[in-house]
């Protein structure tokens, strides 16, 4: 089954696959949303069935909910748990500070709230997510739907006296209808090109009424997990400015791909 995975899905998958290592026995578990968290959720899945790892996850988003209960994960509320030891998630983008862009998925506003509460987030990508300067993905910001067109006016508005390259703001559509988040807000995309200052810009966007959350993480992702093609895998960590090689085997399990059918 692996080797019909494209490079890319294996990069996400070995990156995932090493990220069950920050994974004890007994921990809370922050379950993030994407492609890459998908393999993530799959990986501890198999921990829990096979070998009996004993975990709660908090799921970021309501797919990634059903895919935990479908892999055996014990799935509760954030208020539930009431913190986390440690949160897994994908990114759109990350610079060198562990800076991210989150949200191409839609599920940032639960995301943020989830590694927030975390003592740990673990971000896991592959090597197209590393960026020198936040911004060439658009920036997802989620706003309430009443007055959606003034507060994007507003953002673009906002938008000239910052330090970006494009000012354009474009509602996230689903087919013909707009895009809905979990919280039944919608997702304006900024194409901004490069986010001069990220601060700044993280600070500003949500002191405007109408906006809930946007999508930049600032401070908040403690480790990277840096998966290729061939098996290589990258641990960078922040905090303790260590980084990591080592190259995973890519090993097959039919009960991994099973869901992947569909
Ligand atoms: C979901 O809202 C996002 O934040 C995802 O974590 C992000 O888009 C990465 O997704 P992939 O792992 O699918 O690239």
């Amino acid at each position: 089954m692996s080797g019909e995975l494209s490079p890319i899905d294996k990069a996400k998958f070995v990156a995932a696959k090493r990220s069950t290592d920050f994974v004890e026995d007994g921990m809370r578990v922050g379950l993030g949303t994407g492609s890459t968290a998908a393999w993530m959720v799959r990986c501890l899945g198999e921990l829990v069935r096979e070998d009996g790892l004993k975990i709660r996850g908090v799921p970021t988003s309501t797919r990634t909910a059903e895919l935990a209960r479908e892999v055996g994960i014990e799935v509760v509320s954030l208020d539930e748990a009431k913190w986390l030891d440690v949160t897994i998630d994908g990114a759109d983008e990350f610079d060198g500070n562990l800076n991210l862009i989150k949200g191409g998925g839609g599920a940032l506003l639960q995301e943020k709230i989830v590694a927030t509460a975390s003592d740990q987030m673990v971000v896991i990508a592959d090597i197209g997510k590393e960026v020198e300067n936040l911004g060439a993905f658009p920036l997802p910001v989620e706003v309430i739907p009443f007055g959606w067109q003034t507060t994007k006016s507003l953002i673009e508005e906002l938008l000239v006296s910052m330090d970006v390259l494009g000012r354009d703001a474009t509602l996230r559509m689903n087919g013909d209808h707009p895009f809905v988040t979990d919280e039944g807000n919608y997702i304006l995309d900024l194409h901004l090109g490069r986010i001069g200052n990220p601060h700044q810009m993280a600070m500003v966007l949500n002191q405007m009424p109408g906006v809930v959350e946007n999508g930049l993480f600032i401070d908040i992702c403690d480790v990277v997990i840096l998966g290729y093609g061939d098996g290589k895998v990258e641990t960078r960590d922040i905090n303790q400015g260590t980084v990591e090689e080592e190259r995973l085997d890519f090993v097959e399990s039919d009960n991994l791909f099973t869901d992947l059918q569909e």
